[in-house]
């Protein structure tokens, strides 16, 4: 029996912040190095250092925000050590990261330039848990301040006359954990003390973040809403996708079985339990839902691959991560209103990537592809959605839907709608009804699928996983009916055809 999506394409519920399809790039493996960075003295084509192959497909991807510079490291980073001449920069040790060396040739100057060359937004975390209250603030003194200050007069010195625009300011990553193991009460108020000499300087705004809840850590929301609400304009939220039960066997990104298929889709949608948990505290201090939740690490979470450095978190990707994404978007998308912004981690060569790179090679990821087909939705409305009929699958006892769908509507009036279907055995039929719109449709298509669960991008077949055109489907009136192939996502476009 056909699963039925109903969608009043007529009322608008909420702004789709295209932050939501934000970036997360950390000092981390081969995520900066290699993946972004390789110098300017490198043979692999580069502008001042940067990959330009790696510019060029992210451009495609509109990438709004990009988060730097950790996670974990970021509680460990000082910023002072990675401005000025490269040769005379403090080395050190990346203790989380496979205890490497960090060179800092990779810094704030170099992080503000590669968000200029992707026309992105720049999202930079400050260290609470190893750095002083006078280092954060004067970090953002050197990025923002345009007057005369030491600051200011330093930044000038390092070759960069103008002051930035930044907007968004992390304070701390994971202070429950790597970023200085707190318990709430203690990080609520040091976020209170360290946000309050973050300044704002001449016109730069500055939209401030603090360091949130894992996953299901419910106390954490409280405490930090109940001690800090009014100081902060966002409130994080770390959930990865790791389909083992312990942290040492996470499960292979490639060579998996159907149940660990299932315990994967099973633990993504958990995003939305969590999601809809966390925003109901929020909501008790924040009824105007003025402060954002900011998803700012999500992804998928594999055992390394095999022969490479553990603490390098290099995984590769297949049509199981491009569900994962399309999954996730879509809660996102459907809870618009509180989470203003997300970031996936993360965004080259670390966990869930959107580029491979091996030396001058580069390929895309399923999940790429997923975020080029998703990007419709940036700064589209919200349309209302409710899905009936639903097919329920089973994973190691547990039920989860098959299909798993959102929908917006841009400035033009054009209707998208992305629908994954998570089985990763059997099609899916659905009946889409539009109500709100005329009969005279038109309707594009694009899907992302495979042949089998394993199916991937490799440096020998770059274009295995790629979307394709979407035919599978026919209209009758409003009524829009497709069959889904197994492990598809899809994302549908819809116009009224006005004849005058
Ligand atoms: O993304 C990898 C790590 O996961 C980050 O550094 C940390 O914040 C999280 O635990």
């Amino acid at each position: 029996m056909a699963q039925k999506v109903i969608i009043n394409t007529d009322v608008e519920q909420a702004l789709i912040s295209r932050h939501i399809y934000g970036h997360f790039a950390e000092h981390l493996g081969r995520c900066i190095y290699e993946g972004f960075w390789v110098g300017e003295d490198s043979s692999i084509p580069n502008t001042n250092g940067i990959r330009n192959d790696v510019v060029h497909a992210l451009k495609k991807l509109n990438i709004p925000v990009l988060r730097w510079p950790g996670g974990c490291f970021a509680d460990e980073y000082h910023w002072k050590d990675g401005v000025g001449p490269k040769e005379e920069r403090k080395r050190m040790v990346n203790t989380h990261w496979g205890g490497v060396v960090e060179n800092n040739h990779f810094g704030t100057h170099e992080f503000m330039m590669l968000c200029e060359m992707l026309e992105t937004e720049p999202y930079i975390c400050g260290n609470v848990g190893s750095g002083a209250v006078q280092e954060m603030a004067e970090w953002v003194e050197y990025l923002t301040f345009n007057g005369e200050s030491p600051m200011a007069e330093w930044r000038r010195r390092n070759g960069r006359d103008e002051a930035w625009k930044l907007t968004y300011f992390g304070v701390g990553n994971e202070n429950w954990g790597c970023g200085g193991n707190m318990r709430p009460e203690f990080y609520a108020d040091l976020y209170r003390r360290y946000q309050t000499y973050v300044k704002k300087y001449g016109d730069n705004n500055l939209y401030k973040i603090a360091g949130g809840a894992s996953v299901d850590d419910y106390k954490w929301t409280e405490v930090l809403m109940r001690e800090a609400a009014p100081l902060m304009d966002g409130l994080s939220l770390h959930h990865y996708t790791i389909p083992g039960d312990i942290w040492e066997e996470k499960g292979s990104a490639t060579d998996f079985t159907e149940d660990e298929w299932a315990v994967t889709m099973k633990k993504a949608l958990y995003m939305d339990t969590l999601i809809t948990k966390h925003r109901s505290i929020m909501d008790k201090y924040d009824p105007e839902e003025r402060v954002g939740l900011i998803v700012d690490e999500w992804g998928t979470w594999f055992d390394v691959e095999p022969g490479t450095n553990p603490g390098f978190l290099y995984q590769q990707n297949t049509i199981r991560d491009a569900l994962v994404a399309g999954v996730t978007l879509n809660i996102f998308n459907n809870h618009a209103k509180r989470v203003h912004m997300a970031n996936i981690a993360q965004t080259i060569n670390v966990l869930q990537s959107m580029i491979l790179t091996d030396k001058e090679r580069m390929i895309l990821t399923p999940t790429y592809h997923v975020f080029d087909m998703y990007q419709v939705h940036q700064e589209a409305q919200k349309l209302p959605l409710d899905i009936q009929k639903l097919n329920m699958l089973n994973a190691n006892g547990d039920e989860y839907p098959q299909i798993n769908a959102s929908a917006s509507k841009n400035n033009n009036g054009t209707v998208h709608i992305s629908l994954c279907n998570m089985d990763a055995g059997n099609g899916a039929d659905i009946e889409v009804d539009l109500r709100g719109i005329t009969e005279n449709l038109n309707v594009t298509g694009k899907i992302l699928t495979a042949s089998t669960r394993n199916e991937r991008n490799t440096f020998e077949d770059p274009e295995n996983v790629k979307p394709q055109e979407f035919t599978s489907f026919s209209t009758h009136g409003t009524i829009v009916k497709l069959q889904l192939p197994p492990m598809a996502v899809v994302v549908l476009k819809i116009n009224e055809n006005h004849s005058f």
